[in-house]
């Protein structure tokens, strides 16, 4: 088994079952749960995602409205320039790809908004294809679990990257799923300050938990 084996069948058992995740969802659907996850927590963007994909289920409709009405929406997500950029984003994607999402990752990155992760995790996720898609969740299970380094940060460097890439399967569909996996790995499990080890798929394999570091300093501790 590979990390990538372990993260997807714990993904299949474990993952949280969120709207833009479904088979069934538009790739403009993933697009927004995107920029508005960005910043804004799963639980704030999840009625709010809903309410928005009612309103404007593609991206010509809301091109056709002024950016102004995507502000007001928007409400109380926080940092509402997400919205005027997504409004900008619905509006080349009308103009340059006939209102349909594009495939192509130079594509996608070329929209307005759309910067190195976004436009990754629209090409995966909504796609299926093969690219590492690297957030603060899956930079620290790659950082512990692979090469036994504590969470090293924010930044997502190409390092950071390639990292990733050597992690993901051949298979598009099983690369997209492997990424989706690493993802919620990081935000349910292998957590900032209490990674949740005992139920991690990555427990016996783990570089960083083998080091130790996973246990609390302490009289409890056993010593080395
Ligand atoms: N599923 C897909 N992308 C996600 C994200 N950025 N945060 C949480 N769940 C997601």
């Amino acid at each position: 088994m590979t990390f990538a084996d372990d993260a997807i069948a714990w993904y299949d058992q474990n993952a949280r079952d969120l709207p833009w995740r479904q088979p069934t969802t538009s790739a403009w659907g993933v697009l927004v749960s995107e920029v508005m996850l960005q910043q804004t927590p799963v639980v704030r963007v999840e009625p709010a995602w809903h309410s928005w994909m009612a309103r404007w289920p593609t991206p010509a409709a809301l091109a056709d409205d002024p950016p102004s009405e995507a502000i007001r929406m928007w409400g109380r997500l926080g940092y509402p320039r997400r919205a005027m950029r997504l409004h900008a984003c619905a509006v080349a994607i009308v103009e340059r790809h006939g209102g349909v999402v594009p495939d192509d990752l130079v594509q996608l990155l070329a929209l307005p908004g759309v910067g190195t992760y976004t436009g990754r995790a629209v090409a995966t996720f909504a796609y299926g294809q093969r690219h590492p898609v690297v957030d603060t969740n899956v930079r620290r299970v790659v950082c512990r679990a692979v090469q036994g380094k504590p969470d090293a940060g924010p930044a997502t460097t190409s390092a950071d990257l390639t990292a990733m890439a050597e992690l993901l399967p051949p298979e598009d569909a099983r690369a997209a799923r492997a990424s989706i996996a690493f993802m919620e790995l990081g935000a349910i499990v292998c957590t900032a300050r209490a990674p949740r080890c005992t139920i991690c798929p990555f427990e016996e394999v783990c570089a960083w938990r083998r080091t130790g570091q996973d246990l609390p300093a302490g009289p409890s501790r056993k010593p080395q």
